[in-house]
């Protein structure tokens, strides 16, 4: 358990790789941490606070609004704020990204899915932050082209889970690092050091199947697959992409969202490319896993739009192959 290690401590150790980051990146993980504690604590207390429901507002993706969604939102936004160290942010919750234009010390930009799995919120199933952050191109002045950015370009990217305990979970570059918020202490304290897809692992597999009928050949043949095998896979979906993510990671397994023909005209994946599948392909890179579109890695693709969707593979590198090689193979 590494002493318990506090996040501020192991984040101090972090920056050192940073030559430019004086404080300010510490200050900045620090800052996204406390708007996970505040989102943790409305989560947990939920339920007594009549806060639970739908706004009846939609969102840019036409999604209906939980009002959880807009206070996590607007607390990651008041809290970056405040950081004169950052120079705009762009949310899943709003249209536009919010520039700071007073930062005139700014160096970083920050992308973030405030509130994934919100679906499961009334029902009081594990929900997530998911974030990334980037160094801007030019200090002290943010534009859209900071943040229409390959993943691999992400300085830092993480989640905090709120499941049985809150967790963050956090890249800045080389190895991921869990971190469980003790509640007594409010301190988010080093639990899961060096986190990598286990090898050996369970063969979890993790897709809303109910979408089969929708999904082209190669991907129906894929999950026959998985059900078939000599020694069938295990289906674990909760429909929190963060939780069925965090799962997999530690316990090994691929969790998919195909592009589908439910939209005749549009073929097309669900998940957000900026503020879900770059960060989460940052975590499995380097903790040894792989993540795809079905074609390209997810970290390689240059995106045209903010809110951009793609298909999404990632989890354990053997299986992402494996369901690559079912998903491009020619057979029909
Ligand atoms: P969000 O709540 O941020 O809109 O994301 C929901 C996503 C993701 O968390 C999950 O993996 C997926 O939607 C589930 O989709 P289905 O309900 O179509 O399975
Ligand atoms: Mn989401
Ligand atoms: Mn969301």
């Amino acid at each position: 358990m590494n002493g318990n290690l506090q996040l501020q401590h192991f984040i101090l150790n972090e920056q050192k790789k940073f030559p430019y980051a004086k404080g300010d990146f510490t200050l900045l993980l620090l800052d996204i941490a406390l708007a996970g504690k505040i989102i943790s604590r409305e989560v947990n207390k939920a339920g007594l606070v009549e806060i639970l429901g739908l706004t009846g507002k939609e969102n840019i993706q036409g999604e209906q609004v939980q009002k959880l969604d807009e206070f996590s939102n607007s607390t990651i936004v008041n809290i970056l704020s405040r950081n004169d160290t950052v120079g705009g942010c762009a949310s899943e919750e709003m249209a536009d990204p919010v520039y700071f234009h007073k930062h005139t010390n700014a160096k970083y930009c920050v992308i973030f899915d405030p509130l994934d799995g919100s679906s499961n919120i009334d029902v009081n199933v594990s929900i997530g932050t998911i974030f990334s952050i980037y160094k801007l191109l030019n200090d002290g002045e943010c534009t859209e082209n900071d943040f229409l950015r390959k993943g691999k370009e992400q300085l830092a990217s993480g989640y905090i889970v709120y499941g049985s305990s809150t967790m963050l979970v956090l890249t800045t570059g080389e190895g991921v690092h869990g971190f469980t918020l003790d509640p007594s202490l409010g301190e988010f304290l080093l639990s899961h050091p060096n986190m990598k897809f286990p090898e050996p692992s369970k063969r979890y597999y993790s897709v809303n199947e109910g979408n089969y009928k929708y999904w082209d050949k190669g991907v129906q043949r894929y999950v026959d697959h998985l059900k078939n095998d000599e020694k069938p896979f295990t289906l674990r979906y909760i429909g929190s992409l963060v939780s069925d993510f965090h799962r997999n990671l530690i316990y090994g397994g691929i969790f998919f969202y195909p592009l589908d023909h439910k939209n005749k005209e549009k073929p097309k994946g669900k998940l957000r490319l900026m503020y879900e599948a770059n960060p989460l392909s940052l975590i499995t890179k380097n903790a040894g896993g792989l993540s795809t579109d079905g074609k390209n890695e997810i970290l390689d693709i240059k995106p045209e739009e903010l809110h951009q969707r793609v298909p999404l593979y990632i989890g354990t590198k053997s299986f992402v192959e494996e369901a690559m090689s079912f998903i491009n193979s020619e057979e029909k």
